[in-house]
């Protein structure tokens, strides 16, 4: 589903960092969101757009290194300010992150609609706190809603990066 664009009040542009690319918006409704720009004039598919207020997750993304729900912040006020998608999360290669590996490896994903925002999630809780208990990693991703897995796959990738991490630090 794409996020609805405001088609009325003022036009502007504005430059947007995007997973460390450059973007020039223009002709940019003032009340557009981060995802709806995202998506709809730049390509981020990753960021998905289920409920538009705030409540699902599926479209998070790191903002400054904040996680943030795309569909909740203006796109104009991103402007200067580092936007990373679940796409920008693999290296320069394309190979996969820690946490996106993971997803895969333990079948976490189904239908595959909450993951990225879920996977995003997970990078902002095992950047802030590298060995987080099983409750904080449950608090985390509280705010991700899945419909599909149960959560059951979801937290053993979790605690499978968690693992990962830690051993790639010793
Ligand atoms: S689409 Fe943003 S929280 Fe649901
Ligand atoms: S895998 Fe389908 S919503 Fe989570």
């Amino acid at each position: 589903m794409s996020p609805a664009g405001p088609t009325s009040g003022e036009q502007g542009a504005y430059r947007l960092t995007v997973n460390r690319r450059e973007h020039d918006v223009v002709d940019s409704w003032v009340g557009e969101s981060l995802l709806y720009v995202l998506r709809n004039r730049l390509g981020y598919l990753g960021p998905k757009n289920a409920c538009e207020q705030g409540e699902c997750g599926s479209c998070s993304v790191l903002l400054d290194g904040r996680l943030v729900c795309g569909c909740l912040v203006l796109a104009a006020s991103a402007a200067g300010q580092e936007v990373v998608t679940v796409e920008g999360l693999a290296d320069a290669e394309g190979d996969l992150s820690d946490v996106q590996q993971a997803f895969v490896d333990e079948g976490a994903v189904q239908c595959g609609f909450c993951t990225p925002g879920l996977v995003v999630a997970v990078h902002d809780l095992l950047d802030r706190l590298p060995d987080p208990t099983e409750l904080e990693i449950r608090e985390a991703i509280s705010g991700n809603l899945c419909r599909c897995t149960g959560y059951g796959r979801i937290l053993t990738a979790v605690e499978a990066a968690r693992q990962a991490r830690l051993e790639a630090s010793r």
